[in-house]
């Protein structure tokens, strides 16, 4: 059986008393969509965090290509074909679309998005690299992001989401985490996701696709993990997950009381 990009083993993450990630064991593989989906505070976000290096594990273990990254910061995340989207974009305003992007070339094999990475790409965008503009040209295009010269000042929430995958694409990822990437996105932002998420499978990678809204994700996952109180509490195909009794308990509040309220 071939190995996953990613193998999350008994994972756990505490903040106080509260257990944002409780024992969870989940797999990713090559060309694979698994939907994460529960209500808020489920633990999604915190999940993908110790996914991507942003967040340690309290305990268990987290393998990417067969590699432990458990602990790992995050840039070691990046080297190992990890790259992510977040649920509040980080994008630096004052630089392009195009100059934004191109960090993610650069990320390729640096780590930090700090102060000398911005001149340095500065720099290489204005040395007029035509390979490295036509890589992000074409990815622009795929998504649908338009006049990619532009200040990021002037995108909007779901462009500037579009902009975080376009940056994430460029860094050829094994294992992409999207974070909520349709929120507060129009229907173009939505077709520009799906889109991306129809590029990203072409080229073999793997995604975590996070979204609290489960028919989303239905419609593009090809398994789902239902999280609630930041337990796995269902993991099957998009048509199991939608009928399972953990579904309408977790979504739609059933008699046993511990439904965790949809938003
Ligand atoms: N940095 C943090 N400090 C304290 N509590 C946190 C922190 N991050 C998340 N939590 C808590 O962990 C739980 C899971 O949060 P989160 O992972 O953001 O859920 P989701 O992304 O599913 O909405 C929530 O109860 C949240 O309040
Ligand atoms: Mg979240």
């Amino acid at each position: 059986m071939a190995t996953p990009i990613l193998d999350c083993r008994d994972v756990s993450k505490a903040f106080g008393a509260v257990r944002a990630v409780d024992t969870v064991s989940l797999t990713v593989y090559a060309g694979e969509v698994l939907g994460l989906v529960g209500p808020n505070g489920a633990g999604k976000t915190t999940l993908v965090d110790l996914i991507g290096g942003e967040q340690r594990p309290d305990t268990g273990t987290i393998h990417a290509a067969g590699r432990p990254l458990t602990g790992a910061p995050s840039r070691r995340a990046r080297l190992n074909g990890l790259a992510r989207t977040f649920q509040h974009p980080q994008v630096a305003l004052d630089m392009t679309v195009r100059e934004n992007m191109i960090v993610g070339l650069v990320a390729r094999s640096m780590g930090s998005l700090g102060g000398m990475l911005r001149q340095l790409v500065r720099g290489m965008a204005g040395a007029g690299d035509p390979g490295l503009d036509l890589e992000v040209d074409r990815v622009a295009a795929a998504l649908g992001l338009e006049a990619i010269d532009r200040s990021c000042m002037e995108l909007t929430l779901g462009e500037l989401r579009l902009l975080e995958v376009g940056r994430a694409l460029l860094m050829k990822p094994a294992l992409m985490l999207l974070d909520e990437p349709f929120a507060g996105s129009d229907a173009r932002g939505v077709s520009g996701i799906r889109s991306a998420i129809a590029e990203i499978l072409k080229s073999g990678c793997g995604v975590i696709l996070v979204d609290h809204n489960v028919d989303i994700v239905a419609s593009l996952a090809h398994r789902i993990a239902l999280l609630n109180l930041g337990a796995k509490v269902f993991d099957g195909s998009p048509g199991e997950c939608l009928a399972s009794p953990e579904m309408q308990s977790v979504y739609f509040g059933s008699d046993d009381g511990q439904a965790g309220g949809a938003e």
